[in-house]
This record gives structure tokens, C-alpha cells and sequence, in this order.
């Protein structure tokens, strides 16, 4: 069957979530609770990406209330923050409050990148480890399924899969990461998918002016199915089995456009999977944020420099 805004896929929970979701980061104040109220009402949207380094899980529950669309029928993503890693419980609580719902679908590991805290003054945190900040998040989900029904990780490399895989009691539900035709991260998405994990595709349309938009082969397609060089770029993803998608859109036009979704001919995704043997690179590098190495390899990206 084509896939569509009403599509899921199952977690290792058992829960079910939307292949498409819209996401939220650097969505401007004032905007997003609009773009979320028009992607759930007039877009068919059941998914929503938040975070609450993003500052705008309030906005993001305001657009779920206003929608009107029932809080049952939405899947809402939130994430624990860099400098939360020593406050995991109170971090949980505040984005119930913020989002103003009595439970999110979906938890996860931010970054597993313990930053120094309460100031957030952007240096590592060396006295915390990310494993021990997975624990908690278990312990915190394990005791309150009601308030959290899922948890996972994000931006999880494969050195640091391995070595949650090694201690983790609960699973990651998803491993949420860049993903589009210029960061295929192959072994990143096998390692997760060997382990049952489910890959959720972030930057999907290579974020802020991306190349990606007025690549040849991606407008090519485009216009052959007569939709904008992002639906292909969302196609692309979820033409892959088992994973999810998250295009960001604070213009209304956009966020229906994204969700048409073609299916598209195995010679057609041979030519867009083409495209990162030559353009390749990444929206966000944890080393220029100053985190250290979270064991990406990064080798191929400076060469294309
Ligand atoms: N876990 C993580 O660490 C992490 C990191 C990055 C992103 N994410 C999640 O993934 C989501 C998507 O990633 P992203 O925000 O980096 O980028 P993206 O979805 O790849 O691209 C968003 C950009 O493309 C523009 N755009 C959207 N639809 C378009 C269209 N049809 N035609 C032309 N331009 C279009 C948007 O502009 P307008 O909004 O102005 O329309 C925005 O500038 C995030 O919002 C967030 O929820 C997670």
C-alpha cells in the first residue's frame, strides 16, 4: 500500500507510530504553534518532534490543543537535554508541564553528550557518563509507563550503540539521526537496525538551504511526479522499510507538500542513494558544537570539504 500521512510502523514496544512526523527545531517563537495546529488539523499530521533544548515544547502543546485533534490519536516526541543529564526525573516533568499532556509517546536520549548544568555554558560535563544517564532514563520509564511509554536515543554512533547494547535492560524504541541522501550512515543504520531498533531520519531534506533542494537528480524526479523536491526527499526516507521521517516546515504550504509522498522506482532510489557516494554532508557535527568525539566517522565528510 502507498505510504501516507496515516501510515505507521511498530516500535519494539508493540506502540505503533506514524511513519511522518513534523519537526520543530528552529521553529521561531510564534510560529510553531500555527505550523503544529496546521499540520494536525488541515495536514493530517499525527506526529510531532520536539525537544526541550528546541524551547518550545509549550508552543508545540499549545498547537496540539488547538488543533482539536485528540491527544490519543497523536504521537508526540520529546528529548532529554544535554544539561539535564543529572536531573533526569524533574527534565521528564518539566515536559509534561511544558507540553501540558499527561504523557509523551516517546522520550529520548538528546544527545549522549552530558553538558555542564544549570548554566549550559556549552562545556562537557566530565564527571557524568551517558550510559549512566540511559540507566536513569530506564529507571525513570520503567516506573512511570504512564507518563512515558517509550524510550530511545538519539544521535547514537555505531561505537556508542555497542556499548549501550552491552548494559541497556530496556532497548532503545528508535535511534533517532541525520539521515538524507547526503548522509546515508550505513553502518550507523545497520548496527540499529540489527538491533531492533527503529531509525527515525532527522534533517531529511538537509535542513537550512540545503543543496539538496536543487540537486539535479532530485529535481528531475520531482517534476516527473509533479510534486516539490522535498516530497522526494521525504519519499526517499520512507522508502526505506521501517523507517521514519521528520520534515520541518513552519510555512503551511510546505508541511502539505512534504507529505506527498510517492512511491518511487527501484531506478529512481538507486539514483537519489547515488548522490552521497559524491555530496556528502552533515547538519549536525557534534565536534563543532564543541562536545568531543561521539564516535561518528567524520573522515569522508572532510575530504568533501
Ligand atoms: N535529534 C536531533 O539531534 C535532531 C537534530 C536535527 C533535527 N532534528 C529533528 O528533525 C527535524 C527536521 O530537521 P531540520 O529541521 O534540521 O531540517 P529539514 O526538515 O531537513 O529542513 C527544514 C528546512 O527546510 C525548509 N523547508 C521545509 N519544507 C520545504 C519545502 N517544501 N521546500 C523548500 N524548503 C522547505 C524549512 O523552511 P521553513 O520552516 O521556513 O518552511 C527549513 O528551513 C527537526 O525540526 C527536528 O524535529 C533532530
Amino acid at each position: 500500500m502507498p505510504i501516507s500521512l496515516a501510515s505507521t510502523v511498530k516500535l519494539n514496544t508493540g506502540a505503533e507510530i506514524p511513519v511522518v512526523g513534523l519537526g520543530t527545531w528552529k521553529s521561531a517563537p510564534g510560529r510553531v504553534e500555527e505550523a503544529v495546529e496546521y499540520a494536525l488539523k488541515k495536514a493530517g499530521y499525527r506526529h510531532i518532534d520536539t525537544a526541550t533544548d528546541y524551547g518550545n515544547e509549550k508552543e508545540v502543546g499549545e498547537g496540539i490543543k488547538a488543533s482539536g485533534v485528540p491527544r490519543e490519536s497523536i504521537f508526540v516526541t520529546t528529548k532529554l537535554k544535554n544539561d539535564d543529564h543529572d536531573k533526569v526525573e524533574q527534565a521528564l516533568e518539566y515536559s509534561l508541564k511544558q507540553l501540558d499532556t499527561p504523557y509523551i509517546d516517546l522520550w529520548l536520549l538528546h544527545w549522549p553528550a552530558p553538558m555542564l548544568s544549570p548554566t549550559g555554558d556549552g562545556k562537557p560535563n566530565r564527571d557524568l557518563d551517558w550510559l549512566d544517564t540511559w540507566k536513569e532514563l530506564e529507571r525513570v520509564h520503567l516506573a512511570n509507563k504512564n507518563k512515558v511509554r517509550a524510550i530511545g536515543v538519539s544521535n547514537l554512533s555505531v561505537p556508542f550503540l555497542k556499548r549501550l547494547l552491552k548494559e541497556a535492560k530496556v532497548i532503545p524504541a528508535v535511534n533517532q539521526i541525520e539521515l538524507h541522501p547526503s548522509l546515508p550512515q550505513k553502518e550507523v543504520v545497520k548496527v540499529t537496525e540489527e538491533a531492533g531498533i527503529l531509525l527515525t531520519s532527522y534533517s531529511p531534506l538537509g535542513s537550512d538551504e540545503s543543496p539538496l533542494l536543487t540537486d539535479e537528480v532530485i529535481v528531475k524526479i520531482a517534476k516527473k511526479y509533479n510534486v516539490e523536491p522535498a516530497a522526494i526527499l521525504v519519499s526517499f526516507q520512507v522508502a526505506h522499510p521501517n523507517r521514519t521521517v521528520l520534515p520541518k516546515s513552519v510555512t503551511p504550504s510546505r508541511i502539505s507538500a512534504n507529505a506527498q509522498i510517492v512511491e518511487l522506482t527501484p531506478e529512481e532510489f538507486a539514483e537519489i542513494d547515488k548522490i552521497g557516494e559524491s555530496k556528502i554532508f552533515r547538519v549536525c557535527n557534534p565536534t563543532w558544537a564543541g562536545w568531543g568525539d561521539l564516535g561518528f566517522d567524520l573522515s569522508k565528510e572532510k575530504e568533501s570539504e
